[in-house]
């Protein structure tokens, strides 16, 4: 694997006749990361994963400054997982000085609503990653359904040429979705945060024997303050989705009730 930080050393590395897969993510790697990287391995040729912490889609009371970094121990996840680039470009290298085109997302749901220019600063790097790399599929997690929908329809709305794929969330034994954001939970923490998929699958439940199931999972969260619980449509899939916050930490996580994603 070769580690990589500038546009032009990627460009220069990428072979415009093969088929690439990119990844894009913000480090910390766990699982869910993993099984991407694995998948991109399976079904192209070049396998490219970025790493670059997107100052633009953090709010101001947001973790950037906190946010779990681990570039070596990074590095050495993704050569295993059979990475063949990895592109850890600085801020600079992404924003140079007089940068200011940016993507205008539509309608991004309860997520969307919660954290204002978090989907924009997303669109706007992934955009950028997608023309540095010009991958010819890109892979993503069911965990942040809301992202791959908002990138599903930039691709459409924009005629990009590359096929967005979404990968099933992956789950720790206990249920937890893999987050680069549990680091910051203490083990008591942790256990009260097993309340978030517990009441997704209550909610999950209660859809199936035909009740409501957003009041399902309201009811089971345990004492878990919800930022909210939605339904969320999302490109014909029906989805189940919550944020909650667990001490200072905010999760999310979803159930796909109907359809596929
Ligand atoms: P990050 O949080 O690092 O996530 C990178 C990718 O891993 C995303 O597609 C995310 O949905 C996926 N992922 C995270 N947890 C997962 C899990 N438990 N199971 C399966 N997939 C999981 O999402 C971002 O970074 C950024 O917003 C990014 C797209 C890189 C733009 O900056």
């Amino acid at each position: 694997m070769r580690t990589l930080r500038t546009i032009r050393a990627l460009r220069e590395a990428l072979d415009p006749n093969r088929r690439v897969g990119l990844v894009p993510t913000m480090g910390a790697f766990h699982d869910g990361h993993l099984s991407l990287f694995r998948a991109a391995r399976g079904e192209t040729d070049v396998v490219v994963v970025s790493l670059f912490l997107n100052p633009a889609q953090f709010g101001a009371n947001e973790d950037l400054v906190s946010y779990p970094s681990d570039t070596a121990g990074d590095a050495r996840l993704a050569a295993e997982a059979g990475v063949d680039f990895l592109f850890t470009p600085d801020v600079g290298e992404m924003y140079p000085a007089g940068f200011g085109t940016w993507i205008d997302v539509g309608e991004t749901g309860a997520e969307g609503a919660a954290r204002p220019g978090h989907f924009r600063g997303v669109a706007t790097v992934c955009l950028k990653l997608f023309n540095i790399v010009r991958p010819s599929v890109v892979f993503f997690g069911q965990k942040d359904a809301q992202q791959a929908a908002v990138l599903r329809r930039m691709i459409r709305d924009l005629d990009l040429d590359v096929e967005l794929r979404v990968l099933p969330t992956v789950r720790d034994s206990d249920g937890l979705a893999f987050s680069s954001r549990n680091a910051y939970l203490s083990p008591g923490e942790r256990e009260q945060a097993l309340a978030l998929p517990r009441a997704l699958e209550a909610g999950r439940s209660a859809h199936l024997r035909g009740a409501d199931p957003v009041s399902a999972t309201r009811a089971a969260l345990n004492g878990l303050e919800p930022d909210y619980v939605e339904l969320v449509d999302l490109d014909g899939a029906t989805v189940l989705a919550a944020a909650a916050r667990v001490g200072s930490t905010r999760l999310i996580d979803n159930v796909v009730l109907e359809g596929e994603l």
